[in-house]
């Protein structure tokens, strides 16, 4: 089953779901709106991979006068995400692949993201990271939380068995776990914050930082100078 299908499956229960099998998904969130610089004050501003709207919804209930673009692969999810998020006029829904997605250049203020990132490769989240330094305003801001690797494979195995402990203890079914491992192993692409420092430095952008991990959840921030 590829990402779209797998999305739209699971879209009905979606928010759910994952908040039983992301420790401190909400921490998370939270934490990318936290660290987004106080003076930005952004007009405009693009969700990649919004799934259920959760992101946004927190990120529109601090920017309410601001414009937000949900973007994501499966339409399942996007009708979840306007049906639930329909008081908030401000929001458009692009039903689009990040591979094929384009803004004009300096019209985003900020960028972010929470777990869908790492659906691309690394060639593609490279380019993604080149359109998206491209797309941003100048003082504008990438941030996002994902799944990444460890630096060492070793570690990476860590923070798989610290993540399968505390799925047990929140009670996610081994029926849901095995989904979503099945998932994992077909279509996720983990990568090391290293890299990200690296592409993030070769495109120009300045500042990359680590400001929060758990585990394999990292939250990730890049500023365009
Ligand atoms: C784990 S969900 C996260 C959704 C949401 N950001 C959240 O925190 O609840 C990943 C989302 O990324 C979307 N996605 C995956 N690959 C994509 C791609 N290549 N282009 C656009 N969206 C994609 C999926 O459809 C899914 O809704």
């Amino acid at each position: 089953m590829n990402v779209e299908n797998f999305y739209n499956l699971i879209s009905g229960e979606y928010t759910e779901m994952l908040e039983r099998i992301v420790p401190r998904y909400r921490e998370m969130l939270w934490m990318i709106l936290d660290y987004v610089p106080k003076d930005l004050n952004p007009k405009r501003i693009v969700d990649l991979g919004c799934g259920t709207g959760n992101l946004s919804e927190v990120i529109l209930n601090q920017y309410p006068e601001s414009d937000l673009i949900a973007v994501d692969l499966s339409t399942s999810i996007l009708d979840i995400a306007a049906k639930r998020l329909e008081n908030y006029p401000n929001i458009k829904y692009l039903n689009e692949d990040f591979n094929a997605l384009d803004f004009k250049t300096g019209s985003i203020d900020l960028a972010v993201s929470s777990i869908a990132l790492h659906h691309l490769t690394d060639k593609e989240k490279e380019k993604l990271l080149k359109k998206i330094y491209s797309w941003l305003s100048p003082k504008g801001i990438l941030i996002f939380g994902d799944q990444f690797a460890g630096s060492t494979d070793a570690r990476y195995q860590q923070h798989m068995s610290n993540w399968k402990l505390s799925a047990e203890g929140k009670n996610t079914p081994e029926s849901e776990w095995t989904l979503w491992m099945d998932h994992q192993q077909n279509h996720d692409y983990h990568t090391t914050v290293e890299n990200y420092f690296n592409w993030c430095k070769q495109m120009g952008f300045k500042n990359s930082d680590v400001v929060w991990r758990y585990f394999l959840w990292v939250v990730f921030i890049a500023h365009k100078p």
